[in-house]
């Protein structure tokens, strides 16, 4: 297997494998379920990206791994020492970035990834996230107070087994609670040492820049894929400005992009794609067309559906590292492919021109970037 120069240092990267046989090993992962013409058992043991990317000051891999399902959301919980594995897994396979929340599960997921993560103290960035209020073990809405924020680092840094939390989000802007007073709250925390990194999640522009005045905010979270892109409204282009990363959740659009989805596909209620309009039998219908181009441009690619989609997305800024979010070590390895997938300037126009002319249904509306949600 032929090498390629290691270059860590700029925003690009490279690779420790060659970024054909990177694709190949995560595909040939995927290769018994999805693509049975593809099977190279040597490709996938070397399934290993060491590409890294920069949110603000904070060095991370390309991509990094959501642990949101892995209690749950969109299947059963997991059993917790599976999920350890596939952790361990992906910190094997040079992912550096892991992302959870208090209100995963709630607790569990923190709990998880403090178990399989005490290993790598030091060597992984962990992300988890702050803002809610809790009776009883149940979630009770959302609360930014700052007696909660502090209440709350408490229990996170203990569940992730660590003693200062790499990157702390605020998961949702709190309307009774000016940000100022959020920001502020992290600031001090920042100062004892309990915090490195401040992150807001789904917050619009004006509350991007206000809180930023008070305490650098190093990295954005929201939703953004090939069919969500209402961050393209102002979000990404306040991030460029002020220099924050920018961390897509649900990159492959809670699965809808990897193509295992059609208009026969049910989801129960446990499952929280049953209340996303996306994933009713008419929105899967009447979004036929852009999965379409996204099973052309993957066979154009050589890749899969799911890897075409995450690297459309690392193709947007250098500053963008998405985190699917994974049960299955297939998908996993299958994910990481996407590093290896090549769009030049030309494909990036030849898609843009052709998504734009698509009529999305089920998505969110164009102002909704500019407002708190
Ligand atoms: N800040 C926020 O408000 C917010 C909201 C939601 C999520 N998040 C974070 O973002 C992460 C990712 O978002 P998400 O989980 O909602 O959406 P996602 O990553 O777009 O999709 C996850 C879903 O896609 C499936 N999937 C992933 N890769 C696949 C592949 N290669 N082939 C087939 N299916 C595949 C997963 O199933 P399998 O388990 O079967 O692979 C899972 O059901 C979460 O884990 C969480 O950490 C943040």
């Amino acid at each position: 297997m032929s090498k390629t120069p290691i270059n860590q240092g700029g925003r690009h990267g490279r690779f420790r494998v060659g970024r054909r046989e990177l694709l190949l090993a995560g595909l040939a992962m995927a290769a018994t379920v999805t693509f049975p013409h593809i099977n190279s058992k040597t490709a996938a043991a070397q399934a290993t990206v060491s590409d890294r990317r920069k949110l603000g000051s904070l060095d991370v891999s390309a991509l990094g791994l959501g642990c949101m399902s892995m209690v749950g959301i969109y299947n059963l919980p997991q059993p917790k020492q599976e999920m350890i594995a596939l952790i361990r897994a992906a910190v094997e396979r040079g992912v550096t970035f892991f992302d959870t929340a208090e209100v995963y599960g709630p607790f569990t997921s923190e709990e998880i990834v403090g178990e399989a993560l005490a290993p790598f103290k030091g060597k992984v960035v962990i992300a988890s996230k702050f803002g809610f209020g809790y009776q009883d073990g149940r979630v009770s809405g959302r609360n930014s107070r700052p007696e909660n924020i502090r209440r709350a680092v408490e229990g996170s840094l203990k569940r992730l087994k660590v003693d200062t939390i790499d990157l702390y989000y605020l998961h949702r802007v709190d309307p009774a609670v000016p940000i100022e007073d959020v920001a502020g709250t992290v600031k001090e925390l920042i100062q004892a040492g309990k915090i490195k990194h401040f992150g807001l999640s789904e917050a619009a522009p004006k509350t991007i820049r206000r809180a930023h005045a008070v305490q650098p905010v190093t990295a954005l979270q929201s939703e953004y894929s090939l069919i969500e892109r209402v961050v393209e409204n102002e979000i990404l282009s306040t991030c460029e400005e002020l220099g924050i990363g920018f961390v897509p959740w649900g990159p492959v659009a809670r699965g809808f992009l990897t193509d295992r989805f059609d208009e026969n596909s049910r989801f129960d209620s446990s499952d929280r794609r049953s209340s996303v309009p996306l994933f009713t039998p008419e929105g899967l219908k009447a979004n036929k067309p852009l999965l379409e181009l996204v099973r052309e441009w993957a066979r154009r690619k050589g890749a899969s559906p799911a890897q075409f989609s995450l690297a459309w997305l690392l193709a947007q800024k250098p500053w963008i590292v998405p985190i699917p979010g994974t049960t299955n070590p297939q998908h996993l390895a299958e994910n990481l492919g996407a590093v290896a997938v090549e769009l030049t300037p030309n494909d990036l126009m030849e898609i843009r021109a052709a998504v734009t002319k698509i009529e999305v249904q089920g998505t969110r509306l164009p102002e909704s970037a500019l407002s708190d949600h």
